[in-house]
């Protein structure tokens, strides 16, 4: 040790980094922090195991997933300690924010560092989102799918976020790859760089201490042995969790991820629930606002918090507002959580039916219900659920490989041939706009009932320009028979 210190200062260092007065005393309040280190820790150590066999590729992800689950020796156990990590994480990081928050931590001189904090927050969600992709069975497909699509509604910088993010005109293996960037590199490296730097101030700044206004009196408590004493205790009871929630309940790899599967419901993370029970409560026109406004305003307010909150107080009885918006800001977030997982629970029990997939930003239920009244909008919902993933929700297909609806002499002309091709599907050359295509559009028959048809084909030909008679249920099924 004397050769090494001589040499490095490493003792001198350990015990810099040792010697830490905590003012008022160790406590068992300041561990959330330490905790959440740990966590990180453990997703990290997990996530390179998981790179030794995980292959980001359309055709290999679910495969390879697959593949850790069953072949690999304590395979399927680490997936699920990553899995289960990343909730224990994101929850140790939420008790972590609430405490430094109730106890007016992040006031005065501490801006900085609770600034880092809340970034940090965010990252760790970005990798729960980017991470929800990669085993590419039906949920990671239709949820990032979902994600995807609400960040392309955001006003002005939309549609490039969502075409950094999909790369591509539809979800694939370029997808795939992005996804795996971020949540493998990219975060990571800014995330273990912000966490350098959040301990950094940390120590620039000490403990915050008690909720009080004036510093403790007395002797300041110590960091070793005992606060790191209780640090120990609770990172290793946040580990076992993990380990036992890992062994009793691993997540389950759903079929590979298929975009003509109609009726899955997807599901997001727990930690994304309440942003989902947002969405399904907002009217279909207010979409952007509770998926894009809401959330960015949260934030904001979170980051500025020091300068909103200008009361220089920290004892808990001065502060009654912060507390009392901070407590009603938990009981939305935890009900509209609740909301939102009833929500999917509905979905998925009458998914026999028919409310499949949500395309667009979802709402499917509201539109579909709205849909009764206003078959034009049923007909776009389930345009978006079944049609736009080859024509486009623009209509325009995609060249060389499904043509477009939009201004499609076809589309627009004789009722009986489009419902034909529907109901039927088509094969063989056609031609649109001088451009030859020669794919296999599916049949719908049976797949859609005889009303959504009709509503269906009623939408593509009186939106995006076109403009031609409605067809009717009858007419459908006068063919259908
Ligand atoms: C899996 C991709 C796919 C899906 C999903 C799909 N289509 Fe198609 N569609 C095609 C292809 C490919 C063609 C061209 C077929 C050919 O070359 O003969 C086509 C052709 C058509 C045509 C004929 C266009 C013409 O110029 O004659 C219509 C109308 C049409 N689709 C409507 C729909 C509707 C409505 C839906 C949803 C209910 C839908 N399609 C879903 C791939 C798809």
């Amino acid at each position: 040790m004397q050769w090494l210190e001589e040499r490095t200062g490493f003792l001198t260092l350990i015990k810099n980094l040792l010697t830490e007065d905590v003012p008022g005393g160790a406590s068992y309040w300041y561990v959330f922090g330490s905790a959440t280190i740990i966590a990180l820790a453990v997703q990290i150590v997990t996530g390179i195991f998981l790179t030794f066999y995980y292959a980001p590729s359309a055709a290999t992800a679910w495969e390879s997933t697959k593949f850790i689950y069953e072949k690999v020796t304590f395979g399927q156990f680490v997936i699920s300690l990553h899995y289960w990590g990343a909730s224990v994480m994101i929850a140790l990081m939420a008790l972590h924010l609430l405490q430094v928050l109730v106890w007016g931590a992040y006031k005065r001189p501490r801006e900085i560092m609770w600034v880092i904090g809340v970034t940090l927050f965010l990252l760790t969600l970005v990798l729960g989102l980017t991470g929800y992709l990669l085993p590419w069975d039906l949920n990671a497909y239709f949820a990032s799918q979902v994600a995807i699509n609400i960040t392309g509604s955001a006003p002005i910088l939309g549609e490039w976020i969502k075409s950094f993010l999909q790369d591509g005109p539809t979800m694939g293996t370029l997808t795939i790859n992005r996804f795996f960037g971020i949540h493998v590199w990219l975060v990571p490296a800014l995330l273990v760089m912000l966490a350098g730097a959040h301990l950094f101030v940390f120590r620039h700044n000490g403990a915050a201490g008690p909720p009080a206004d004036r510093p403790p009196t007395g002797k300041p408590g110590r960091f070793w042995p005992n606060q790191l004493f209780m640090d120990t205790v609770v990172s290793f009871i946040a580990f076992a969790v993990m380990v036992v929630l890992a062994i009793a309940a691993p997540p389950e790899l759903l079929n590979k991820a298929d975009p003509n599967n109609s009726t899955f419901v997807p599901s997001p993370a727990w930690y994304f629930l309440s942003l989902y029970g947002i969405l399904r409560l907002a009217p279909p026109s207010l979409e952007v606002v509770a998926t894009i406004v809401i959330p960015t305003l949260f934030l904001l307010l979170l980051l500025l918090l020091p300068w909103i909150d200008r009361n220089p107080r920290r004892a808990l009885a001065r502060r009654p507002y912060l507390l009392a918006i901070t407590a009603v800001v938990v009981v939305v977030v935890v009900g509209t959580g609740i909301f939102g997982q009833n929500a999917i629970n509905a979905a998925a029990l009458e998914s026999g039916g028919n409310v499949g997939v949500c395309s667009v930003a979802c709402g499917s239920e509201t539109q579909l219900a709205a849909g009764a009244a206003n078959p034009l909008l049923a007909g776009k919902t389930t345009y978006l659920q079944k049609c736009a993933a080859c024509h486009q929700a623009s209509g325009a297909g995609l060249p060389g490989a499904f043509p477009p609806l939009a201004g499609n002499a076809a589309v627009t002309g004789d009722e009986q041939a489009v419902i034909a091709t529907v109901l039927n599907g088509k094969t063989g050359p056609l031609t649109v706009g001088g451009k030859t295509f020669n794919g296999a559009m599916p049949a719908w028959k049976g797949q859609l009932t005889n009303a959504q048809i009709a509503q269906v084909i009623t939408y593509v030909r009186n939106d995006w320009g076109n403009k031609a008679s409605a067809v009717t249920e009858a007419e459908v099924a006068a063919q259908a028979k």
